[in-house]
């Protein structure tokens, strides 16, 4: 519009000053009228460049983005590799350790390799009936054959005393369970943790009437309970210095007897609906039930956990 307003002033102004005969006049009016279109047009361009998006970066400046962008997705790669790779090495290395403390527990108890394998490989599935994830189930499984790791601690004239044990003897065996967790416990490493929980807690009974912290219901934890029903259902069915191997009718008997009093309940019928499982477990892995010795001692320990002795009153 200002265009045009200026031209048809310009032209105006020319027919005026041709008619008047004052071409000087006219070639100022013309050259002001100019100058006035070039502004306005020069204002106009600035307009729309303000309004104009930013421009796109040259080719080149793109090819150095992308560049920059590639190096870091590559560099996050290799943490995330370095990362897992960690990961993996800190998980072998916290089985590793699992497994050598099971070869020096193994040395002061009389409970056989198998043995802790099987409450391992049964702490596991009633881990998983119970509803827990497979992480947790795998790593109580790897913890569960270590519940008695204490008994490193404990002397060899109670640990391998050849009889019943006094109650203040009793009392030193029972130290087990906070050794157990005091070997275990304060690495940091969820691994350890956990075993430093199910030798803490593996002889606390839902009743509770267990130790070391007379824990009743569900504050005994998980580990702790799951633990408790394979180990004592293990100990049962296996031949010992001190008993043969009771029938499966005389175990679960037990077992279900003791559901809300030694047991967690909930777990005995989930251990009851799928015992077959449980059994198969020790029917794969009972090679050891020959190689105690009638001259080896007795683990009065383990006796009276499974209430095959009582145990003694204070
Ligand atoms: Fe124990
Ligand atoms: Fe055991």
């Amino acid at each position: 519009m200002d265009i045009v307003v200026m031209r048809a002033g310009a032209v105006l102004v020319a027919d005026t000053a041709h008619l008047a005969g004052y071409w000087p006049a006219l070639l100022t009016v013309t050259l002001a009228a100019a100058v006035a279109v070039r502004e306005v047009l020069r204002r106009r361009a600035a307009a729309r460049a303000r309004r104009t998006p930013v421009a796109p970066p040259p080719p080149d400046r793109l090819t150095e983005m992308s560049r920059i962008l590639a190096t870091e997705v590559a560099q996050r790669r290799r943490s995330e590799v370095m990362l897992v790779s960690a990961r993996a090495q800190l998980g072998e290395a916290q089985s590793q350790m699992i497994n050598r403390l099971r070869s020096a527990s193994a040395l002061r108890d009389n409970e056989t390799a198998s043995h802790t394998d099987r409450v391992g490989q049964m702490a596991r599935h009633l881990a998983l009936l119970a509803g827990c994830d497979a992480e947790f189930a795998d790593q109580l499984a790897l913890a569960a054959p270590l519940h008695d790791v204490g008994k490193i601690g404990i002397p060899d004239a109670i640990l391998l005393k050849p009889g019943p044990l006094t109650p203040a003897e009793w009392d030193v065996m029972k130290t087990h369970t906070t050794i157990g967790a005091g070997i275990l416990m304060g690495s940091g490493l969820p691994l350890l943790d956990l075993a430093a929980e199910v030798a803490l807690c593996h002889h606390e009974r839902w009743n509770g009437q267990g130790y070391p912290r007379a824990l009743k219901g569900p504050a005994i934890p998980l580990s702790g309970r799951i633990v408790a029903l394979v180990d004592v259902f293990d100990a049962l069915m296996s031949a010992r210095p001190y008993k043969e191997p009771w029938p499966l009718s005389r175990a679960l008997a037990h077992i279900t007897g003791e559901a809300g009093a030694h047991f967690d309940p909930n777990l005995v019928r989930l251990f009851m609906d799928q015992i077959q499982d449980f059994v198969a477990i020790r029917e794969r892995d009972r090679d050891d039930e020959a190689m105690l010795g009638a001259d080896q001692a007795l683990d009065w320990e383990e006796m009276a956990s499974a209430q095959v002795i009582p145990l003694p009153m204070r």
